[in-house]
Order: structure tokens, then sequence, then C-alpha cells
């Protein structure tokens, strides 16, 4: 997806790995002379804390419930990554530790009873919602360089 020139969604990296690295560093080489181009960012952290407030039942949800984000290829060998996480993983203090959101690296199949299904996608679709909140999501045209 971070190839093209389709439309990517916000979302954090890496999920499938165990252990993500806590910042990522992008740059600009390029930039078009065109539409598009421009980068969509929002604190995940303090989207999670306003999910929480204004509604609780799909914070649980989302700290509680695991869905699978996996990644698969060939580079110098096949490689699968699969990695089990919370959307909003909490520590041990029951504060925001991590944040895995992505749609084209969750997997397709939620290994969740099935009557929590529709309340989960309904928990995601509030998080989603808060996150592209103009108070909350800050778009950005990179300069090449
Ligand atoms: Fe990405």
């Amino acid at each position: 997806m971070a190839y093209t020139s389709a439309k990517l969604g916000l979302h954090t990296d890496l999920n499938y790995y165990n252990y993500k690295p806590g910042v990522q560093m992008l740059h600009c080489i390029e930039q078009t002379k065109g539409e598009g181009g421009d980068n969509s960012l929002v604190d995940g952290f303090n989207a999670a804390h306003q999910l929480k407030e204004e509604n609780p039942d799909a914070f649980r949800l989302l700290t509680t419930l695991k869905v699978a984000f996996c990644h698969f290829g060939i580079d110098y060998q096949k490689y699968i990554h699969k990695q089990r996480q919370n959307i909003i993983r909490l520590n041990d203090h029951g504060e925001i530790q991590s944040i895995s959101y992505s749609d084209p690296t969750r997997a397709s199949i939620l290994d969740m009873p099935a009557d929590q299904v529709q309340p989960f996608y309904d928990a995601l679709k509030a998080f989603n919602t808060i996150m592209y909140l103009p108070r909350n999501c800050v778009r950005l045209k990179m300069a090449a360089g």
C-alpha cells in the first residue's frame, strides 16, 4: 500500500511484531507536484484517552479483545510475521502503553466469540471516528528533502 498512489488510512506500522520500535522516522525524498501526497497524523494515545472518556465500553473492548496482525512474503526466504494484540494495549498500571491499528495488516479472521464481533467493529469504528476528527488529525504535505 505504501508504494502505491492509493489512499492509506491512519495506521501504526509493524503490528505483527511482538516488540515494535517506539519511534519511527520517515523522510521525504521526492514529493508529487500535483494533488495528493499529504500525510495525516494523529496522536493515538490522545485519541484513546478521548475514547475512554466518551465511550468506555468501546475502550474496554479494544483493551481486552485481541486481534491478529500478519505480514507474509519472500525476502531471501518465505516469512510469516503474526502477532495477536489489543488495539489499545495497557500496562500493568492500566495506563495506555501502545496502539496497534492497521486495517491493511489486521488479519481477516477474528478469533473471538461470535457475539463480540459486532461490538468489536463498533468499538473500532468509534476509535476511528475520534482519530479522524479535525481537532485530532493533522494533515500536512512534506517537502522534498
Ligand atoms: Fe506505515
